[in-house]
């Protein structure tokens, strides 16, 4: 999903060599989206505080019993998805979960979802700094403090959001997740205004700025309340981390010199960083995302789009997911973004299985696990 074929991506891989391949680029969204007008016994009118509460990532079987749909009751229910999903698995990695062992099993895997011939030192450096609670959730405040359901909203970049006027049911969440290129201005009745989470690896993010600034992506979203969720996919995104934290430029690899604080904003607090555990990530393509890509020449570059893993995310942290501008079956009626000037088909990547994913959010839709915006 993404950009012009003049635009080579890098697969945000260097380990496999030479082989220099058409990847996604950035906003894999695959198209998709829910709308939620599930009701539910909270104040959703997120005022600030309020907004960065709720919910550990993954605080064991969630018992909200004041959340009357909530997705893992779902889930539950449904004889497939309840031996797919396993809500306590942890979402996010931080300084405190690694230990010895992990560095050994991770360090057998080649990136994406490993460690192998990645620093010991940028990587241990890295997560030193991610030692606060903080970094173990992806809300501020741990889930018991906040009653009520959280309700999350995923807006992947896909073209079915153009002309939908889903901006206010977006922002009526308590949290919404976007990623890439998510362009907001001048598509605000479309997609709303409201981000609390932004998601990629700096290569989707690098490529987003450069790909999609005609179509007004010159920045990535900064806020007070903005959380980044690194996808861990290369060395890059680890150096990235450190630097933006330390407030320093990337000291050395293919983003040498850059400045975080120019994507990122002034605030460098550990508490605005996350990192997407790699044993999620394999988790979810094992569970999830097992494409026969895998089997092929390419299976060493295939990886859940940023969407798919940005949704997923949303699925193992909230309570209620509405996915936006999502892959759906009739995706060829709709053009591959929503903030694309002429309409351009939906391109199937070589790194991602897009037709895997549609079937996915349709399969999650019908079981009533996430609400998929469709039209
Ligand atoms: C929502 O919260 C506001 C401000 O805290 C309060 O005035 C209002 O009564 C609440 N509404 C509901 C339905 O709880
Ligand atoms: C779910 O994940 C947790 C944490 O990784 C693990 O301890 C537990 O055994 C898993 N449960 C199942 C049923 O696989
Ligand atoms: C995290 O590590 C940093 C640097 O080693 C240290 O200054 C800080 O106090 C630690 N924070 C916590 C919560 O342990
Ligand atoms: C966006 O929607 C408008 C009206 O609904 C349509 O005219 C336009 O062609 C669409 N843009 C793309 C890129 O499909």
């Amino acid at each position: 999903f993404s950009s012009e074929s003049k635009f080579r991506g890098r697969c945000s891989r260097t380990s496999t060599g030479k082989r220099l391949l058409r990847c996604s680029t950035g906003n894999d969204a695959g198209p998709g989206g829910l709308h939620g007008t599930v009701s539910v016994g909270r104040n959703s009118t997120s005022s600030s505080q309020a907004f960065f509460g709720p919910k550990a990532s993954n605080s064991g079987t969630r018992k909200n019993l004041l959340c009357q749909h909530a997705l893992s009751l779902a889930v539950q229910r449904h004889p497939r998805f309840q031996n797919l999903f396993n809500l306590s698995t942890p979402v996010l990695l931080s300084g405190d979960l690694f230990t010895q062992q992990l560095w050994d099993s991770l360090s057998q895997h080649k990136a994406p979802y490993g460690w192998q011939g990645l620093s010991h030192q940028a990587i241990t450096s890295t997560l030193s700094l991610l030692n606060g609670s903080e970094s173990t959730r992806l809300f501020a405040v741990s889930r018991e403090l906040l009653p009520g359901c959280i309700r999350c909203a995923v807006v992947g970049n896909g073209g079915i959001l153009n002309g939908s006027r889903q901006g206010q049911n977006i922002d009526a969440h308590d949290y919404v997740f976007r990623l890439n290129g998510a362009v907001i201005k001048g598509f605000e009745n479309d997609v709303g205004t409201k981000i609390s989470f932004y998601g990629f690896t700096v290569n989707t993010m690098k490529n987003s700025l450069i790909s999609y600034s005609n179509v007004g992506f010159t920045s990535v979203p900064q806020g007070q309340h903005l959380r980044y969720i690194f996808i861990p996919s290369d060395i890059r995104d680890y150096l990235m981390l450190r630097s933006a934290i330390l407030g320093v430029p990337v000291p050395e690899g293919t983003d040498k010199g850059d400045r975080p604080q120019t994507y990122f904003g002034p605030d460098s607090s550990a508490s605005k960083f996350k990192l997407l555990h790699p044993d999620f990530i394999s988790y979810l393509r094992e569970r999830f995302l097992k494409s026969k890509l895998i089997n092929t020449k390419f299976g060493d570059l295939y990886m859940p789009s940023t969407g798919a893993l940005m949704l997923l995310t949303a699925l193992h942290t909230c309570d209620q997911v509405s996915a936006y501008g999502f892959i759906t079956s009739n995706y060829q009626k709709f053009s591959d973004h929503y903030f694309d000037r002429m309409k351009k088909p939906l391109i199937f990547y070589a790194n991602h299985d897009l037709s895997l994913e549609a079937t996915l959010w349709r399969d999650l839709h019908k079981a009533g696990i996430l609400w998929l915006y469709q039209r």
